[in-house]
């Protein structure tokens, strides 16, 4: 490790990443400006002069690991007290928290929020001047800062923002707090940032929003997130197009069409339930009953064949009886879901769920849990089942993790595919005989 660091040139920089896509591209970001200053990734935290926190503030589980991550950094800064630290990300958005972070790890130096992170180099700069910690959370989202560098993770496909931010207050929900309101970005520019990736030679692309159904609504004159959809079918040489999350109160029948009638559009929704309790979806303000949810459902899979859906959700919401969960173990096996995130309710300060009295038991809690990813894993694995014998599209993303003398891919569907195959193919769209089907991936050869 010494050798390195005499031989390194240029500064370092690490940035760890907890939380959804939308940390991860505000990383990109981070790490596209951080290039265009002369650092470089550092492969591991030891060897940084730089390291950022991104933090998550969904769940406090998320949160408990910021914690413990910083405990360690504590050693580092003591061995090299030239090391600068730096945490963002939603935590930071909440109500004296950055101050709650630096008392309690007063070697940090740099505290930021989500709606300046775009002005971190400033900061940077600031802390290498002044010798104490720099402090810049704001309450209010600043407009749409486009131009900002993005150093993507992977050279086949991106993630590309279409809106920031979410108006719609679910009561667990700490996002619209911390992210502020909804802000859509301009059609223009975001099929300028695709025609760019595509002239990179990127192929699939990820349209990212915390409700991708109400984009376009702030926008003058207004566009549709269909429009968008069918505007961005027609950019040359790009081959999928993929989006998350769609809210189930505004997943509307043009949505579906574009699906079905576009070609680059993938045959996969997300589509969070959160709960087949249509008493607990009232509590959780979804504005959706069951009957509703199921009903779109049964709409997306006759309009678009072979499609698959997958979904989040909650148990444990305050108030949750047995009854109330066993109507989302009845959903879960009437729609029969590819996959699910499935989350045990976590109290966050601030949302009216926090304030609700009938909380529930962890053991509850945890036993519902268990008894629902059963129902999850069975589904998922007899949707993977339907795919033995077939042959299918694979856009070809590297080696495979667990085996280097496989490829990995991943279907239309969303389906991860582990296959031999030819190591030229990497970036390329290839076709797949389905050998054998586990719960979690594909196995398969190139044909
Ligand atoms: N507790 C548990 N899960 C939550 N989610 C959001 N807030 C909470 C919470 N307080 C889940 C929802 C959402 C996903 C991103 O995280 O299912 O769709
Ligand atoms: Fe949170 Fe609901 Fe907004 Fe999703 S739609 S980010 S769950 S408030």
């Amino acid at each position: 490790m010494k050798e390195l660091q005499i031989k390194k040139k240029n500064k370092q920089f690490f940035i760890e990443t907890w939380g959804c896509q939308m940390n991860e591209e505000d990383s990109e970001k981070l790490s596209g400006m951080l290039k265009k200053q002369g650092y470089t990734k550092a492969l591991v935290r030891e060897y940084a002069d730089l390291i950022i926190f991104n933090t998550c503030c969904v769940r406090e589980n998320a949160e408990l690991k910021v914690y413990g991550n910083l405990g360690a950094l504590k050693k580092l800064k003591e061995k090299n007290p030239e090391l600068i630290i730096a945490v963002c990300g939603c935590m930071m958005q909440q109500k004296d928290m950055a101050e709650a972070i630096i008392k309690r790890f007063p070697f940090v130096d740099i505290l930021f929020g989500t709606h300046n992170a775009y002005k971190f180099p400033e900061y940077l700069n600031r802390v290498k001047q002044e010798a104490k910690s720099v402090i810049e959370v704001q309450d209010k989202e600043d407009g749409i800062v486009e131009g900002v560098p993005i150093d993507r993770e992977s050279d086949v496909k991106a993630f590309v923002t279409i809106m920031y931010g979410c108006n719609n207050f679910c009561t667990y929900c700490i996002v619209p707090y911390v992210r502020g309101r909804e802000r859509s970005r301009k059609p223009e520019d975001i099929e300028k940032e695709i025609e760019d990736l595509v002239s990179k030679g990127y192929k699939e692309i990820t349209l990212l929003g915390q409700n991708v159904n109400s984009y376009g609504k702030d926008l003058e004159p207004k566009v549709t997130f269909a429009e968008l959809l069918r505007r961005i079918n027609k950019i040359e040489n790009l081959e999928r197009v993929r989006f998350m999350t769609s809210h189930p109160k505004d997943l509307t029948d043009d949505v579906i069409e574009a699906i079905s009638e576009c070609d680059k559009l993938c045959e996969y929704i997300h589509l969070p339930v959160q709960s087949g309790s249509t008493n607990l979806l009232k509590k959780m303000n979804r504005n959706y009953t069951k009957e509703q949810y199921l009903d779109l459902i049964y709409k997306i899979k006759k309009a678009i064949p072979d499609v698959a859906i997958s979904t989040d959700i909650i148990v444990g919401f305050p108030g949750e009886t047995e009854e109330d969960f066993e109507e989302t173990l009845s959903l879960a096996k009437e729609v029969q879901y590819d996959s699910a995130f499935t989350f045990i309710y976590s109290r966050r300060k601030g949302t009216p769920a926090d304030e609700m009295e009938d909380q529930i038991d962890d053991t509850v809690k945890h036993d519902r849990f268990n008894r629902l990813v059963e129902v999850i894993n069975a589904s998922s694995a007899q949707k993977n089942k339907e795919y033995e014998g077939k042959i299918i599209d694979v856009l070809v993303e590297g080696l495979s993790k667990n085996d280097e003398a496989k490829l990995m891919g991943r279907s239309r569907t969303g389906k991860l595919v582990n296959f031999t195959g030819d190591k030229g193919s990497i970036g390329k769209l290839v076709n797949v005989k389905i050998t054998k089907a586990n719960s979690f991936s594909l196995v398969g050869e190139q044909i």
